[in-house]
């Protein structure tokens, strides 16, 4: 599988709003969701650990998936994660990891996978039942969150309702749509869900 972030991977962490953007993306999280210190976490699509280093703090240990072995080495490299974050570089869907957890996380990594429906019910394969999801994504936005020739970018943000109804479909319960953050990106303004659903 082609490396899309190989050469991004190197300056990922100081692009112009990352942190600002991860600080107000995981204040948001540690505000809505009941993380505690005996929870296992999948962080999927985690990428350099952006927001693993605000939940690291108060679960008991992540398991960072992502595709890109570079995003991932960056990660790895970070001291703060070394005895509580591991990391899995592979295509979930296809090659689940033998493991529940205890909740399932991710940032800005839904709209780089193309069958929406088959990473929920991933997702769900990967959760016990009653365990959460967590999804941070942009909201529906007109093509102009990523230049005009990223490959693996497969929609342009998510429509809230449509979402919903993918994770009914897969037996997701007590769905809702918690919180929202406003912010700036390259100049132009959009928005990020939070959305908290549990495993039927
Ligand atoms: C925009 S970055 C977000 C990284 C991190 N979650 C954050 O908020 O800083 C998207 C990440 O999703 C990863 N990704 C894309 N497709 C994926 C897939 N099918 N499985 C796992 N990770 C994937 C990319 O490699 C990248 O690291």
């Amino acid at each position: 599988m082609t490396d899309l972030y190989k050469e991004r991977a190197e300056s990922y962490d100081s692009e112009d709003c990352a942190e600002e953007l991860s600080a107000a993306i995981g204040a948001m999280m540690l505000s809505k969701i009941p993380f505690h210190n005996q929870m296992h976490v999948m962080d999927f699509g985690a990428g350099t650990g952006l927001i693993c280093s605000h939940v690291v703090p108060v679960v008991q240990k992540i398991t960072a998936v992502d595709i890109s072995e570079s995003m991932l080495d960056k990660l790895k490299a970070k001291p703060e994660f070394h005895s509580k974050v591991d990391t899995v570089c592979r295509d979930i869907i296809n090659n689940p990891i033998d493991e529940k957890f205890d909740m399932i996380m991710s940032t800005f990594a839904m709209h780089h996978v193309e069958d929406t429906n088959k990473l929920i019910q991933s997702f769900a394969e990967h959760l016990e039942t009653g365990s959460l999801i967590a999804l941070v994504d942009v909201d529906t936005e007109d093509g102009s969150f990523h230049a005009e020739d990223s490959q693996g970018v497969f929609h342009c943000g998510f429509d809230r309702d449509a979402l919903k109804a993918i994770l009914e479909m897969n037996s997701f319960k007590n769905i809702g749509f918690v919180a929202t953050h406003h912010f700036k990106w390259d100049g132009k303004e959009y928005s990020a869900f939070l959305v908290l659903a549990s495993k039927g």
